[in-house]
Parts: C-alpha cells; structure tokens; sequence
C-alpha cells in the first residue's frame, strides 16, 4: 500500500509510513493491525473523537435525506447551525465553508468589501503577524508569516505587512489609515504553541477600534472548545469584528465558518463571494452533531479541566529531563519544546513506533492536542509512552 501511496499521489505531504484505516474514540489502526493511541486530534480537528456514534448516525442520516442543495436555495440544517453557532458566541451572522484557508479567504474579502461600500477605498491592506499559520490558498498564505512557506510561491497577495507576536508596539505602528483589518491566532498554533499575551490581544482590539481598523482573529486551532472556552477570545475578554472557524467544527467532516458582528454583517453582499459546497447540509448535521455531543458529554468542562493537568504534568516532565525546554499551552493544545540537541523529526518518529501519535509544531515542538472527550487514563498513558521516549531522544547531529 505504502508504495501505492508514492505511485498515486502527490508528494506534498511526507506521512508516517503506516496507513490507517479504522479508528475509533481515542484508537486508531493500521493495514497491519497495529493499534495507535491517538492523541494528535488528528491536529486538533477531532473534538469528539474518531468515529463517534452519534456523530457517524446524523452523518449517515443526513446523507439519506438531504446531502446536498445549491445555495440558491436554504436549507434547514445550517440555519440551525449558524442559529446554534451565534447563540454561543458574541457573533451575529455566519458563512459557511469548507476548510480554514476558505475561512480566511472569506475574511480577506469581507474585509476589503466591507471598507470598499463605506467608501474608503484605500483601506486595502492587512496587518498579520509573523511566525503566523493562516493557511495555503493565495491569499491566507500571504497573511501566513513563516517565509519557509512563501518559498516559490511569489508573487503573494500585496498589502500584507507582519508585526512580531506579542509586540504591541510594533502593532501600534502598523495599523494605519490603510489598514482593512488586523488578523492573529489567540494562540499561534502551527508556529509552536505561543499564547497570545492579554496586552497584545486587547490592546489590537483598541487599536483597531481608534484607527478604523476591523479586527479578526482565527479561532481554527484555538475555537470550539479547544483551550477550555468555547473560543479563546473568552480567556480575554475580547471581540473581534469577525472571526474564522474551521477544524474541530465538524469533528473530522470537512467544514469551514466565518462568524461576523452585526457591523460587518453586510459586509459581503450577494454576489460578492460563495461557495458551491459551503454550508451544504451534510457538513452542517456534522457540526449540529458535534455540538450536541460537546453539550452532553461536557465537554468544554473536560477540556478545562484536562488540560490544566495535561499542562502540569508537562511541566513535571519538562523539569525533570533535560530532552525538553519547557511548555506551553492553553486548555487541551499544549506544546513540550525538545532542547536544541533532540532532533524533532527522528523523536516523533520514536513516539510513532512506541505506539502514540502526536505531531509537531513551530519544528521543535510536540503538540497534544487530543479530541475534546479524552480521559485523563489516556492522557497518562500516553504521556508515559512521551516520557520514556524522551528519556533517550535522537540527537541531532
Ligand atoms: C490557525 C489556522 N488557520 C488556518 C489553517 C488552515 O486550515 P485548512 O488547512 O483547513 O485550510 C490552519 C491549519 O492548520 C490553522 O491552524
């Protein structure tokens, strides 16, 4: 199968060379029988786990009444999600999509448009910041602020300038009367766990509030209950003009959001953007199941409360070997940074071969990032299995 894999598809990505086929709760197998715990989230996209049965019954259901409606026309299921979407967050409207990027790409335009119908046309450009994971499509990879990134995709989207994470100085100085809207993660996922600072996050908010700036965050790692809030804009206090959704909404179906305030609910007028899948109401029962389940099973609780202890056991483990560089996190997405002299790639491979998945991040950093319904018995197993592993770390060289 493997050599399959390299006949037949692209060689974009580089994966762990095993192929999975089932999975189930926090389990996952490979075409060899092998059994993995799985405590990447499959990067933090699984809230409810592999498989779930309610979740896998509302897909199944759905698929057998209505998969599929153009956006010519309404349908039920993402009336009900959007409903369900702005009664637990500070947002009044939302947009259906498919992926992160596409979330972000609806961001860009509705930023621009929104200034363009307002009259002030020069208002084109975006304050990103670097070190930054947006996405790939043209335009979120032009906000992304890691070059490695960039690398012979030019010539990117013009207008976006970077400021340093956490640096409200430098944020203060970027925004001008050009600027459509300023966009960061509260937690910069992908460039190694690094929590946004409350300065940093409220101060943008103001910011862009004395300027005439929007502000936007990206909630695709942090949001749907991920840090233990429902968005981490809640561990702040803060809201943003609109912000972006994707990831763990549909709990592993493919599903994008942008939710927006009632300013800038015009701001995308018909005809201005879509999407022939977007909103399709078989992605939206994927995201009505997976907030009924984070509702039964208390999950935003879970995450709160798991990942305090996922936070202070890595820190035991982070001051007891000297293979680690210290932690980071907020609720269930937490980073462990390997010292300078582990060699990142060959101790992830390490941790696959002892039988845990998690995944890097930033390079250097091991992300846990498990489904939102994970036990506090597989955390310990598989921060046992991350421990002996990091007792005697491949070097690099
Ligand atoms: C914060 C953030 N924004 C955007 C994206 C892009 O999402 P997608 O891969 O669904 O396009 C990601 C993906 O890792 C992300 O972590």
């Amino acid at each position: 199968m493997l050599r399959t894999a390299k006949e037949v598809q692209l060689g974009n990505y580089a994966p762990a060379p095993f192929v999975l086929t089932h999975g189930h709760g926090r389990r996952v197998t490979d075409a060899s029988g092998r059994e993995y715990l799985d405590l990447s989230g499959g990067i933090s996209v699984l809230s409810v786990g592999h498989s779930h049965p309610r979740l896998a019954a509302a897909i199944g259901e759905q698929a057998a009444r209505l998969m599929h409606v153009s956006n010519l026309f309404y349908n039920d299921r993402a009336i009900e999600l959007a409903e369900a979407i702005c009664a637990r967050t500070p947002f009044d409207k939302v947009y259906f999509c498919n992926s992160g990027s596409e979330a972000n790409e609806a961001l860009l335009k509705l930023a621009r448009r929104y200034h363009y119908d307002r009259g002030d046309r020069k208002r084109v450009e975006f304050v990103s910041t670097h070190n930054s994971f947006h996405g790939r499509t043209m335009g979120s990879l032009s906000l992304t602020g890691q070059s490695k990134y960039h690398k012979g995709m030019a010539p990117l989207l013009e207008g976006v300038s970077f400021v340093e994470f956490n640096d409200l100085a430098a944020l203060d100085v970027a925004v001008s009367d050009e600027t459509a809207a300023v966009i960061f993660e509260p937690v910069q996922a992908e460039g190694g766990i690094i929590p946004t600072s409350p300065e940093f996050i409220q101060g943008a908010r103001r910011i862009c509030d004395e300027r005439g700036a929007l502000f936007f965050l990206d909630e695709i790692q942090t949001g749907y209950a991920r840090t233990g809030r429902f968005l981490a804009q809640e561990w702040f206090d803060v809201v943003p003009d609109a912000c972006s959704l994707a990831k763990g909404i549909g709990g592993g179906f493919p599903l994008g959001a942008i939710a927006v305030t009632e300013r800038v609910a015009g701001g995308l007028p018909p005809g201005s953007h879509a999407s022939t899948f977007g909103g399709n109401p078989l992605a939206c029962a994927a995201g009505l199941a997976v907030l009924y389940i984070i509702d039964e099973e208390n999950l935003i609780e879970n995450a709160n409360r798991l990942g305090e202890y996922l936070a202070s056991r890595l820190q035991q483990i982070d001051e007891r070997l000297p293979s680690t560089a210290g932690t980071r996190g907020l609720g269930l997405l937490q980073g462990l940074v390997l010292a300078d002299d582990v060699d990142p790639a060959a101790t992830l491979g390490a941790i696959f071969s002892a039988g845990l998945l998690l995944t890097l991040a930033g390079g250097n950093v091991i992300r846990i990032s498990p489904s939102l319904n994970v036990t506090q018995d597989e955390l310990d197993e598989g921060l046992a299995i991350l421990e002996s592993t990091l007792e005697h770390p491949a070097r690099s060289t």
